[in-house]
């Protein structure tokens, strides 16, 4: 790659105030500071990952693939053989660009805090739950960001992460949110057109995430030791680690349409939900479908609908209606009410997982502003508002949402030389069935607000 003299020392010094944090943590830890610090003597980006899952694993390719000098120097999971797996794939495949010996490795829910210390920028790829504070921790530690989304679960989680945001802005840190639309070109010249007002004023807005579902869950209680550990092993049943997948998956669509409203959040939201199908006790508490309506303070609505069924209609998607027709945002076409085609995105599409992290390290090397942890914070908790909606079955104001004072992570767990410690906030009766919020009942309104 070639580079300005400027252009070098601005890296530079960016790389070395990432070296001399991860410098301090290493004089915490005792551990030699020059096998772990790369950055310090020449261009190379140092890496950790937080989480090594499908996606994990997926964000440090990317990560592994962007242009200059990269190295993943530390991985970090809740069990070893999610660990090992990911890093065999990832040597497998970057061979050289993997440099993590054994004491890189770091096994249990502390195990971030070590692998942070140790790299420039940190890929934060756990379950939803632990976000908020992971990354506090790598903001903490001065280190630039790849998080995720949702980037929290409830709202205190989210104000966390807002909290957070700020503190990186100070410290000019980096931060990129894995809501990949916003790097994807044909997402982004159709909200621009909408934004620019093509379709003149907008008047109502779909979204959808129907499908079948992701996995069935992947442990039994016999094959492990704990409820804490069967919840972890099988975390998308469960609130306080997924969010359910109105926060998980469909957190997409909803962010898209506050993008159309010009980064413009709900004011308020109601609707309906339930486990319909997913019933069994091994699916833990989420719904199988919510239908949520968004109100937005211009008075206009996004109608919302996410289902994990097989069998029924699928679409992942979102529409808006303007006063002079229709768009497709996520097909990137504009139509007129007689369906006439007004306008259609050409063009090659690149792999917007690998832009946002070429974006992510452009900044990074190159001093760039880049933080998007704020409107991931609000998109997440524009999904944690739906979920409110369909669990209590109330009208759920913003405010109510961003303030409620539940905590949904527990304070006490902990995982030491291979023992689950603690309890998950979400208890099984003596047949392992889990309670299941139930839709105007003040009790559970008073829970989950
Ligand atoms: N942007 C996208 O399109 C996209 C696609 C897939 C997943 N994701 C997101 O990525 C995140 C991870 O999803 P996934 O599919 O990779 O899940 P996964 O289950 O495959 O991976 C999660 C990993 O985190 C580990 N883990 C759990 N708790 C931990 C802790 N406290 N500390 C360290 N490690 C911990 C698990 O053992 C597991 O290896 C989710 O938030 C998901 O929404 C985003």
């Amino acid at each position: 790659m070639t580079t300005t003299a400027s252009e070098t020392l601005t890296r530079r010094s960016f790389l070395e105030s990432a070296a001399k944090t991860a410098a301090a943590g290493a004089a915490l830890s005792q551990l030699p500071v020059e096998r772990m610090v790369h950055a310090a003597d020449n261009d190379t980006v140092t890496i950790a990952l937080v989480g090594c899952g499908g996606r994990g694993t997926g964000a440090a390719s990317q990560a592994l693939s962007t242009m200059g000098p990269v190295r993943l120097v530390a991985v970090a999971d809740a069990f070893k053989d999610r660990l090992e797996g990911s890093l065999n794939g990832l040597k497998r495949q970057f061979d050289k660009k993997v440099e993590v010996g054994e004491e890189q490795k770091f096994v249990g829910l502390n195990a971030y805090k070590e692998a942070i210390k140790l790299a420039d920028v940190v890929i934060l790829t756990t379950p939803p739950g632990f976000r908020p504070y992971h990354f506090a921790e790598a903001v903490r530690q001065g280190k630039h960001v790849f998080m995720e989304k949702p980037v929290a679960v409830d709202a205190h989680g989210v104000r966390m992460v807002l909290e957070a945001a700020q503190e990186a802005k100070k410290k000019n840190l980096k931060v990129g949110v894995g809501l990949q639309r916003h790097h994807q070109a044909g997402y982004i010249e159709t909200v621009k057109r909408l934004q620019d007002g093509e379709l003149g004023e907008i008047t109502s807005m779909r979204s959808y995430w129907n499908g079948g579902g992701v996995w069935d869950p992947r442990k039994t209680r016999e094959q492990v030791g704990s409820e804490l550990e069967y919840q972890l092993q099988n975390w998308y049943y469960y609130v306080w680690l997924s969010g359910d997948h109105i926060c998980e998956q469909h957190i997409h669509n909803l962010d898209v349409i506050n993008w159309v409203k010009g980064f413009k959040y709900p004011v308020a939201a109601q609707g309906m939900g339930g486990r319909q199908v997913r019933i069994d006790k091994k699916y833990g508490e989420i719904f199988d479908h919510h239908f949520v309506e968004f109100e937005y303070a211009d008075g206009s609505r996004n109608y919302s609908q996410c289902r994990h069924i097989h069998g029924c209609f699928s679409s992942v998607s979102e529409y808006v209606t303007g006063t002079k027709g229709h768009a497709n945002v996520g097909g990137h076409t504009l139509v007129d009410f007689k369906g006439k085609l007004l306008w259609r995105h050409e063009g090659k599409a690149k792999d917007p997982y690998q832009v946002e992290h070429d974006r992510l390290f452009d900044a990074v090397r190159n001093n760039k502003p880049h933080n998007e942890a704020e409107r991931g914070a609000l998109s997440s908790l524009t999904s944690i508002l739906g979920r409110l909606a369909t669990f209590t079955g109330q009208r759920v104001t913003w405010d109510q949402a961003m303030n409620s004072k539940i905590v949904t992570m527990p304070d006490d767990i902990d995982y030491d030389d291979g023992v689950w410690k603690g309890t998950p906030p979400t208890k099984p009766n003596a047949q392992g069935e889990y309670p299941i919020a139930v839709p105007g009942n003040p009790e559970w309104f008073k829970r989950l607000i």
